[in-house]
């Protein structure tokens, strides 16, 4: 049931995030946190038995996080990568069970190594693809190269933006670095709606820089 103090917390996250994104609108690339719907298709391949490691990119105030929290149910570990301390320490405070760490999505190959993991069972990215660098390695293959060889990935992005150069470009990288890129059902309740990508079976990993400014497909 819904309390009158879960409306205020609610209410509360949703006055926060919008703060993050009047303050740094490119990165924080939402007005609201996602929904529970969009979540849920987001951390569906958070269900395994076991004691799954997984890493979540720009976590933000949680939607996705409180989510796997719930499915993970105390096993495994659950690694959250966030560009934005404020965030991340709001995380902290809210989910002491996750390892939160201030950083940007390309350390989480590194930051899982530092841990001893070796490679993460899921990884999740709450990240806006204009938060993957055009210039270097690609964060899809750095995501990729984190996964074990049965890992998955999965990415959302909101429906009005996936025809957009930026998404194109994302896309097939995406699909350079998996071998199987599925996209889900358009989640018409989130706002704006969204869909999600799930990634499975990381390819070789590795692909050639583009220069700076290079035209999108
Ligand atoms: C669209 S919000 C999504 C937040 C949350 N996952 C949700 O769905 O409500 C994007 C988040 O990614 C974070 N972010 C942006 N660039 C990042 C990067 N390079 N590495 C880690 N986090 C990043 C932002 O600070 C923000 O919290």
């Amino acid at each position: 049931m819904t309390t009158r103090v879960d409306r205020g917390d609610a209410a509360a996250e949703r006055a926060r995030f919008l703060g993050e994104f009047l303050r740094d609108p490119a990165r924080t690339a939402a007005p609201a946190p996602s929904s529970r719907a969009l979540a849920e298709i987001v951390c569906a391949p958070v269900s395994a038995p076991g004691d799954p490691v997984v890493g979540e990119l720009g976590p933000g105030t949680g939607a996705f996080s409180a989510l796997v929290q719930e499915r993970l149910g105390g096993r495994g570990y659950h690694l959250a990568v966030e560009l934005n301390p404020r965030l991340a320490g709001l995380l902290c405070r809210r989910h002491p069970a996750i390892d939160v760490v201030v950083a940007g999505a390309a350390e989480l190959p590194a930051l899982l190594a530092e841990r001893g993991l070796g490679g993460a069972d899921v990884v999740l990215s709450g990240l806006p693809w204009a938060a993957y660098p055009v210039t270097g390695p690609r964060l899809t293959d750095v995501i990729a190269g984190s996964l074990r060889p049965d890992g998955a990935f999965t990415q959302f992005t909101y429906v009005w933006s996936r025809w957009a150069p930026p998404a194109r470009r994302q896309h097939r990288w995406l699909r350079e670095a998996f071998e199987e890129v599925v996209a889900s059902r358009t989640i018409w309740p989130n706002l704006p709606p969204a869909l999600v990508y799930l990634a499975r079976r990381p390819t070789a990993v590795g692909h050639a820089e583009e220069p700076a400014g290079a035209r999108l497909p």
